[in-house]
């Protein structure tokens, strides 16, 4: 009997001069390539950002961001509704208020009637525990000035202040429902309070998500006209350098030892290193945030005819889960869950 021929050398047969080893194999038909598939992302992973706001009769589109608007308190709770069916993770809200309701100190940030709370009171009504009501934890939205917190007399972002207004907002925010806060305003310290904050008000059990490693990125341009950014200037003295990975961990690995239940990384597709690094260095769940720039470039493109939109819609999110996302908030959430999963 002939010897049975050890796999490395070739299964053509006697006298093969092609490769050994030949990996298209397991690339030959759908089937079998989505048997070896490594990565894969479901609509549970999702999450949606949306933006509320105030004084609208009408859902208003955001020019920047087509096929993203602004929502009505009422246009919110039926999207909310289409979130909880499609199985999505969650719905993360961002209120826009009129410019009369913003002022130095972000005031409507906190009180029942500023929009934030409204949209998040309506939504978690709405829902229930269908799925994960989040809010966004930051005063960019609600200062006149611009800025993720206040400011002291010379105009610099007063850390410690600030802080004290996020661990009140965040209360507010379980106040009106929220599952999960997201501090995303990059105060030193802002985990822990907010912690301690929801922990002193009964409210042990809403997660926080942390925006743990969080850059000064030219890739948020399209949301500063969704939430009607008044902001001159830009955030580098509390945002990261585009130039620093290691002070990503050492942010992340602050926001765990604050009592950080996830850590996100933002944005997302030009920061694929920091989230496997993030991904490798941590045991909790780490979240990616396919920012408004992100999606406006692939939009752009796909309206011009340059690129194949859906293609490239599910090529982004999976290259984010296979970079170490286990959570990805995206604008196309709805849309994945609903026509490009298979
Ligand atoms: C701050 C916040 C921003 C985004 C999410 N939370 C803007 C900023 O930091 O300047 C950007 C999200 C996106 O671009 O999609 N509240």
């Amino acid at each position: 009997p002939s010897p049975v021929r050890p796999a490395a050398v070739g299964s053509a047969g006697v006298g093969s001069t092609g490769p050994a080893v030949r990996p298209r194999r397991l690339r030959v038909n759908p089937v079998i390539r989505a048997m070896v598939a490594e990565t894969s992302v479901a609509p549970r992973q999702l999450i949606l950002p949306v933006f509320v706001a105030e004084g609208l009769t009408e859902p208003r589109p955001i020019s920047s961001m087509p096929g993203v608007v602004q929502h009505t308190v009422e246009s919110v709770r039926k999207v909310a509704v289409e979130v909880a069916e499609a199985g999505l993770a969650g719905i993360m809200l961002f209120g826009v208020p009129t410019d009369e309701h913003k002022d130095a100190v972000g005031s409507a940030a906190l009180t029942e009637d500023g929009i934030l709370n409204v949209a998040l009171r309506t939504v978690r009504d709405e829902v229930g525990d269908a799925t994960l009501v989040m809010s966004d934890v930051c005063l960019d939205e609600f200062t006149d000035h611009g800025h993720c917190g206040v400011l002291t007399p010379a105009g610099v972002v007063d850390n410690d202040a600030t802080v004290e207004i996020y661990a009140a907002m965040a209360q507010a925010h379980a106040a009106a429902g929220a599952h999960v806060v997201a501090p995303s305003g990059m105060m030193d310290g802002q985990v822990g309070a907010i912690r301690a904050a929801l922990d002193s008000a009964g409210a042990a059990d809403v997660a926080v998500m942390a925006y743990g490693a969080k850059y000064a990125s030219a890739f948020y341009g399209p949301f500063r006209e969704a939430v009607g950014s008044s902001l001159v200037g830009d955030r580098r003295t509390y945002q990261q350098d585009p130039a620093n990975a290691r002070e990503a961990l050492r942010e992340v690995l602050l926001d765990v030892a604050q009592g950080a239940d996830l850590v996100m990384v933002k944005p997302a597709l030009a920061y694929l290193d920091i989230l496997r690094t993030v991904r490798d260095s941590v045991d909790v769940p780490v979240a990616a945030y396919n920012v408004s720039g992100e999606y406006a470039m692939v939009e752009a493109a796909a309206a011009q005819g340059w690129i194949n939109r859906d293609a490239a819609i599910v090529e982004t999110l999976t290259s984010l889960r296979r970079a170490g996302a286990d959570v990805v908030l995206t604008y196309w959430a709805l849309e994945y869950a609903g026509r490009l999963h298979s």
